[in-house]
């Protein structure tokens, strides 16, 4: 077998497997391969191009779309499971793994080039520069639905500054989504590909999570649950007292950096462990990043100040200070559950219910953008619903429904009423 045709069966198993836990999916095919409502719709895809977002691209693309897909960051796309996706019809992608700063522009340009009614984001790289590179494709443009946090906020900042002419969907603040990817998905999948990464235990040591969003109460908890000890540095006093009140030890990074073994940060903030913090840590201190852009970590300046820079195995990094201790560095500070060598994001269940609602917020969008102010929007809480009620139905756990006389108790405001006069 050619090495072509090798990365091509790998490529296609991983998508088997992906689909085959990936019920929510399988279910969204079924509802929409006969009425295909997405037909005649380019939809530009952004993110790891690894096999769970494979299984998105394929539903789309089975609901009638056009799919041109590209990833949202250097080191995590699949090259085997892009020439899978690749060889399907309805299907264009460019990804490769390790791209360079120059071929993601250039993979993103690509893209775009398709012109995409609708964009389905992940940190709104393709909004950003398709506002900023190709404001003539702005009329085609339907809506965009951003997954993660950091695109989010960006795309909140061309509001302020009125760059955006269209709806976009916050994909990431629905319940279905960041209590559950944010919380869970990035919780587990960071410190098992850390502790794979370094084949290092975790029990006993002294973790710093810095942020304690979505993403951090994840890693922390999980961290926790492994057996570590756990501090938490904050800049947001509410989510510092969330933190404190779960039973985290609550402190600056200053403070935190002397004692430290592991790090990871999760604020989608940059320069979180920078220069000051370097020179007071302890030898061997391992630091990951779990936010979406490699600037948490001031990895600049850690090679600025290491007197050495080597590779401690692959995917980890090794600065040897002056005074001789050494701090290791995990997939160069970028997504440490996506850029590390063995790394393959976010569990599957997880991802396929974040995709259901990419899905079904694009779907959504397509049937009421027109009518939709531009600008970010909520997604709709009957579209979140349907996907969490699909999902507990592909779990075959029932629920209970309320009453007649329990809706009426919850809509009314009369005191005889509620008390059954
Ligand atoms: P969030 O906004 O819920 O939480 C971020 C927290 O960091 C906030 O509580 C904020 O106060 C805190 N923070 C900001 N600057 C800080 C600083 N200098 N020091 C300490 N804390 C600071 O955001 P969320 O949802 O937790 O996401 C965080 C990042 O993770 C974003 O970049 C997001 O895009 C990314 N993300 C990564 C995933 C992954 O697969 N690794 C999955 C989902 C999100």
């Amino acid at each position: 077998m050619s090495a072509d045709s090798e990365k091509l069966e790998t490529g296609r198993r991983k998508l088997a497997w992906a689909r085959a836990h990936m019920p929510v999916h399988a279910e969204l095919r079924e509802r929409y391969g006969t009425d295909r409502p997405f037909a005649g719709v380019t939809v530009g895809v952004c993110s790891h191009v690894e096999a769970k977002t494979g299984v998105l691209i394929e539903t789309l693309a089975a609901a009638g779309a056009e799919v041109i897909f590209t990833g949202s960051e250097p080191g995590s796309s699949q090259d085997d499971v892009v020439a899978a996706l690749n060889e399907q019809q309805g299907i264009t992608g460019y990804a490769r793994r390790g791209a360079t700063k120059a071929e993601l522009d250039t993979f993103h340009r690509q893209a775009l080039d398709h012109g995409p009614n609708l964009i389905l984001d992940d940190a709104a790289e393709l909004t950003a520069r398709l506002v900023h590179e190709r404001p003539d494709l702005l009329p085609g443009l339907k809506g965009v639905c951003e997954q993660t946090t950091t695109g989010v906020q960006r795309i909140q900042a061309m509001l302020r500054e009125g760059m955006v002419g269209f709806p976009a969907y916050a994909v990431n603040d629905t319940p279905m989504k960041h209590e559950f990817d944010n919380v869970h998905g990035t919780g587990e999948s960071s410190l098992t590909n850390l502790m794979l990464t370094t084949n290092l235990l975790l029990a006993g040591k002294q973790v710093v999570v810095a942020g304690y969003g979505d993403c951090g109460l994840g890693v922390a908890q999980k961290a926790r649950a492994w057996g570590a000890q756990v501090t938490v540095t904050e800049i947001e006093p509410r989510k510092a007292l969330r933190a404190h009140m779960a039973g985290f030890r609550v402190t600056s990074m200053e403070e935190a950096a002397r004692y430290g073994e592991v790090f990871v940060t999760a604020t989608g903030n940059r320069d979180v462990i920078r220069v000051e913090h370097f020179a007071q840590m302890r030898d061997g201190a391992l630091l990951a990043n779990a936010g979406h852009f490699n600037v948490e970590i001031d990895a600049r300046a850690l090679a600025d100040v290491a007197e050495s820079v080597t590779e401690a195995r692959p995917g980890i990094v090794e600065y040897r200070m002056s005074d001789g201790r050494r701090l290791h560095l995990v997939a160069e500070g970028r997504l440490v559950n996506l850029a590390t060598p063995t790394a393959m994001g976010h569990p599957v269940e997880v991802m396929d219910q974040t995709f259901a609602m990419q899905f079904m917020a694009a779907q959504h969008l397509l049937e009421h953008g027109a009518a939709l102010t531009p600008g970010m929007q909520r997604v709709p809480d009957e579209v979140d619903r349907q996907v969490a009620e699909i999902k507990l139905q592909t779990l075959g756990v029932t629920i209970d429904a309320l009453t007649e006389s329990q809706r009426h108790f919850l809509d009314t405001w009369r005191l005889e009423e509620i008390l059954g006069a």
